[in-house]
C-alpha cells in the first residue's frame, strides 16, 4: 500500500511536488491544501483548506489517514506550522519557525553569514532612515536595499543611482509599502555576475543537493520591468561550471547547514541558495526555507528515484536517495496576467492546453468559472507554467514556445527570452 500525503500550498510549484509524488511507486494518493482546480487535471485532490487555518489542517490529516506532509510554501513555514504538526504527532517536511528564519529575516541570514565566513555581499541594517541615507549617500552605486521580513520578493531595489536608492528608502520608512516588513532594512552591494539557483533536501548538518537552474525575476524581456516571483527558469545551467558548483556547495552549502546545527537551529526541509557567480566566487543573495518557483517545476522533472520514499526517508531518519538525469535540459515559461505584478488584472479565460509526455502545464493563480464546468479563469499574477524536456536547452525552448505562442493568451502575458542567457 502506497502512502497518503498532503501537500500545503496552491501554486504551480505546489503542482510540481504533488505531480512528482504521485510519479513514484511509494505515494497514492497526494491531496493538497488549498490547491487549486487545475491540479485536479492530474489526480491531485484539493481541499479548501487555508494554508493559515493550522488546527483545521491537523484534522485533515488526522481524518484523512495522511502519513506525512509536505509544507511548500514560506508564510506557513514562518508561522511555524511544521512545529504544529510535531506537537500533533504528525510528521511535515519543512524547517521549524526558528529555522525558517534563515528565510524569514533577511538580517538573520546576513549575520548567520557573516558568523561562519559564508561568502555574500559585505552590508549593513538599518532602522533608522537618516542614518540609512547617510550610508547610502557616503557608499555610493549600484548598491542594494533590500526591506527586512518576507515581501514576496518585491521588497528588493537594485539602484544603479544613488537617487533611486534614495527612493527606495523613503517608500520603506516613509510610504511603508512593506508593511512591517520594512521597519528594518539591508544595504548591501552589488554583485556583478549570473545568477543560479541551487536547492538541497537537508537534515541538519547533512545534504543532498539538486542540479542548479536559473530563473527570470524580471517582468520583461531582456530583464526590463519590476522584480516578480519569477518568470520562467531552466536547468542545467550550462554557463555555470561543475567548479563553481563544488566551490558553492563546499563554501556555501555545507557551512550553511553546518552553522544552522552550531546555532541550535537545525535545519530539516529544502534549503534554497540564490547565489551570483562572480569573479571571486559564488557568494550568496538570498536564502529560501523552501523550494523555489519558478525553478521546482524545471528541476523535479528531472528527478529519476522515487520522490515520496526520498522525503519519506529523510523523515524516517533513513539514508535517502536521490537520482538525476544528468543528460537533458528542462525549460519552464510562466503565463501571467496582464500588469502582474504592479496593477495586475485578473480574470483572463485560460484556453485548453494540450502537450505530449514532454512537457506538462503546472497550474498556479487558477479558478473555476462559476459558470461552465472546465472553464479556467486566471486568479492572480502568476497563472501557469509551462514546462518541457528536451536533449538540450534550445531544444527544451522550442517545445514550450511551440506550445505557448499557439494559444489564445488575450488578457495575460510571457517572456519570450526564457533560457536565453545559456544559447
Ligand atoms: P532577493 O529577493 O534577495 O533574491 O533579490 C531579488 C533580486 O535582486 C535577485 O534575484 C537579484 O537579481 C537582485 N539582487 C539581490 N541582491 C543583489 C546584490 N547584492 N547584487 C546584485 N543583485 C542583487
Ligand atoms: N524563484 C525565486 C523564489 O522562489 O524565491
Amino acid at each position: 500500500m502506497g502512502q497518503k500525503v498532503l501537500v500545503i500550498g496552491s501554486g504551480a510549484r505546489e503542482h510540481a511536488v504533488a505531480h512528482t509524488l504521485l510519479k513514484g511507486d511509494s505515494v497514492e494518493a497526494v491531496y493538497c491544501s488549498p490547491g487549486n482546480p487545475g491540479m485536479e487535471r492530474d489526480g491531485i485532490r484539493t481541499s479548501q483548506l487555508a494554508q493559515t487555518n493550522h488546527a483545521a489542517l491537523i484534522d485533515f490529516v488526522r481524518e484523512n489517514g495522511i502519513d506525512w506532509v509536505f509544507v511548500g510554501p514560506e508564510v506557513p513555514l514562518m508561522e511555524g506550522i511544521v512545529d504544529g504538526f510535531a506537537e500533533a504527532g504528525i510528521k511535515a517536511f519543512g524547517p521549524n519557525k526558528a529555522a525558517a528564519q534563515i528565510e524569514g529575516s533577511k538580517d538573520f541570514a546576513k549575520r548567520l553569514m557573516e558568523r561562519h565566513n559564508i561568502p555574500t555581499a559585505a552590508y549593513e541594517t538599518f532602522d533608522d532612515l537618516d542614518r540609512a541615507k547617510q550610508y547610502v549617500t557616503d557608499h555610493g552605486a549600484p548598491i542594494v536595499v533590500k526591506a527586512d521580513g518576507l515581501a514576496a520578493g518585491k521588497g528588493v531595489t537594485v539602484a544603479m543611482s544613488v537617487d533611486e536608492a534614495l527612493e527606495a528608502l523613503d517608500e520603506i520608512f516613509v510610504d511603508h509599502r512593506f508593511g512591517l516588513a520594512g521597519a528594518k532594512v539591508v544595504i548591501e552591494d552589488y554583485l556583478e555576475g549570473q545568477e543560479f539557483s541551487l536547492m538541497s533536501f537537508v537534515r541538519g548538518a547533512e545534504f543532498w543537493t539538486m542540479p542548479i537552474s536559473q530563473d527570470h525575476k524580471r517582468a520583461y524581456d531582456g530583464d526590463e520591468g519590476p522584480n516578480t516571483g519569477g518568470m520562467g527558469a531552466y536547468s542545467p545551467v550550462p554557463q555555470i561550471g561543475q567548479d563553481v558548483v563544488r566551490e558553492a556547495i563546499e563554501t556555501i552549502v555545507k557551512p550553511t547547514a553546518q552553522a544552522m546545527v552550531d546555532e541550535g537551529v537545525p535545519f530539516t526541509g529544502i534549503l534554497y541558495a540564490g547565489l551570483i557567480a562572480t569573479a571571486d566566487g559564488p557568494k550568496v543573495i538570498e536564502y529560501n526555507a523552501r523550494f523555489g518557483d519558478p525553478e521546482t517545476e524545471v528541476v523535479l522533472p528531472r528527478l529519476e528515484s522515487d520522490f515520496g520514499a526520498g522525503i519519506s526517508a529523510l523523515l524516517n531518519g533513513e539514508q535517502p536517495e536521490f537520482t538525476w538525469n544528468t543528460e537533458g535540459a528542462t525549460l519552464g515559461v510562466v503565463l501571467a496576467s496582464e500588469g502582474y505584478p504592479v496593477d495586475t488584472v485578473t480574470g483572463a479565460p485560460i484556453p485548453d492546453i494540450t502537450v505530449d509526455d514532454d512537457s506538462h502545464v503546472y497550474y498556479a493563480g487558477v479558478a473555476n468559472a462559476e459558470h461552465g464546468e472546465h472553464q479556467l479563469l486566471a486568479s492572480s499574477g502568476r497563472v501557469l507554467l509551462v514546462e518541457s524536456s528536451g536533449d538540450t536547452i534550445e531544444d527544451a525552448q522550442r517545445k514550450v514556445y511551440g506550445i505557448l505562442d499557439g494559444l489564445d493568451t488575450t488578457g495575460m502575458f510571457y517572456r519570450h527570452d526564457i533560457g536565453a542567457k545559456a544559447l
